[in-house]
């Protein structure tokens, strides 16, 4: 395989992005997503909705990167493609389209993990911060996961904590909707919180062992003290919204940094690299570059469109198995619940 060009067409389907990419070795050729705004108007995603928004996305998105990276079809070396974790219907949709493209290109097909390309997104050419060396912390944070793992290698990494129920994403999304926010209100809770006043109201942080998170207390939290005040003033929340989301954010960063710090005492690494949608969050990338000044961390953020769902992460995952020649068959099925493993 030496000298060879390697070109991966890459397909993530795993909730409600429809995303396609085309990747040269490391190097992104083309990234094409299309984000499903059906769900806007339910305050969350729905699994039925979005699997059939897939369907009427796939073909042309995978069009769209293979024009966009100006690379016929017949020159695929590989495709890669989400395997799980995620919504059922909609990880079908992308493993069914990846297998019969890969029959018909007779082309090999390999199977990435959702939460593996989070992590090793970090490894695609030409980003800012830099690629990351092994062995570093990664904690990925998004709408559907909040985990820390001990990244040994491309692929041998441990999970050393996660969430008990709710994903921070989830957090910031369902206390967006509490203030009467659109979905998904994480940016908007952002964007308000930077105006705002971070000690304003203080919110409990829940108490949990180890490397391990909960959120499901600061979401009722939040909601009974909006009930409380707006029983006492109705416009509460318009009066107040920049120092509440302020207060909500620097509850949830703390939340973040507090088991981060806790982690790098543990292993000694202080290396950190972040994934997900949440990285974009301005708190915490606030804090992360401070602990590189106050605590001498190495810090590593994506560029923003390889933090949130997309299929660049998948192809460079694509890329680093295809050197390994791991592929997978046409009996591979979608995989709801794929706990990143060892190898996996
Ligand atoms: O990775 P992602 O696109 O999809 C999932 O796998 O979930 O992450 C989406 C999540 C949503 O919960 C969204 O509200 C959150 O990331 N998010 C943010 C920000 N930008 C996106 N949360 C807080 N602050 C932001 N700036
Ligand atoms: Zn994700």
């Amino acid at each position: 395989m030496e000298n060879e060009t390697i070109y991966i067409l890459a397909i993530e389907s795993s909730c409600d992005d429809t995303s396609a990419a085309v990747l040269n070795d490391k190097k992104v050729l083309s990234n094409v997503t299309a984000t499903q705004k059906i769900h806007e108007e339910y305050g969350g995603v729905v699994p039925e909705l979005a699997s059939r928004a897939h369907q009427q996305n796939i073909v042309p998105v995978v069009h769209q990167a293979l024009r966009k990276a100006n690379i016929d079809k017949k020159l695929v070396s590989a495709i890669a493609f989400t395997r799980g974790p995620g919504l059922m219907g909609s990880l079908l949709v992308g493993t069914s389209f990846a297998k019969s493209l890969a029959l018909g290109l007779n082309v090999p097909l390999i199977e990435v993990n959702h939460m593996q390309a989070h992590i090793l997104a970090h490894f695609i050419d030409g980003q800012n911060d830099g690629v990351p060396h092994f062995p570093f912390l990664a904690m990925t944070i998004s709408g559907g996961h909040t985990q820390i793992v001990l990244v040994k290698d491309y692929f041998n990494m441990e999970i050393l904590g996660e969430t008990l129920d709710d994903a921070v994403g989830e957090a910031y999304d369902k206390s967006a909707k509490i203030l009467g926010l659109p979905y998904p209100g994480g940016p908007l809770v952002d964007k308000n919180a930077q105006e705002g006043n971070p000690n304003a109201f203080p919110f409990p942080k829940p108490k949990v062992d180890g490397l391990n998170f909960s959120f499901s207390g600061l979401k009722t939290s939040i909601l009974y003290f909006i009930q409380r005040e707006t029983a006492k003033n109705p416009d509460f929340v318009a009066e107040n919204l920049q120092d509440i989301c302020a207060s909500i954010q620097k509850t949830i960063v703390n939340i973040l940094m507090d088991k981060l710090k806790k982690a790098v005492k543990k292993t000694g690494i202080t290396q950190i690299a972040i994934g997900g949608g949440v990285s974009a969050n301005s708190g915490i990338r606030k804090a992360l570059k401070e602990a590189e000044t106050n605590l001498g961390w190495t810090t590593f953020i994506p560029s923003f469109e390889y933090c949130t769902d997309n299929a660049a992460m998948i192809g460079i995952v694509g890329y680093l198995k295809y050197q390994q020649e791991e592929f997978t068959n046409q009996g591979v099925t979608a995989k709801a619940r794929y706990v990143l493993d060892g190898r996996r």
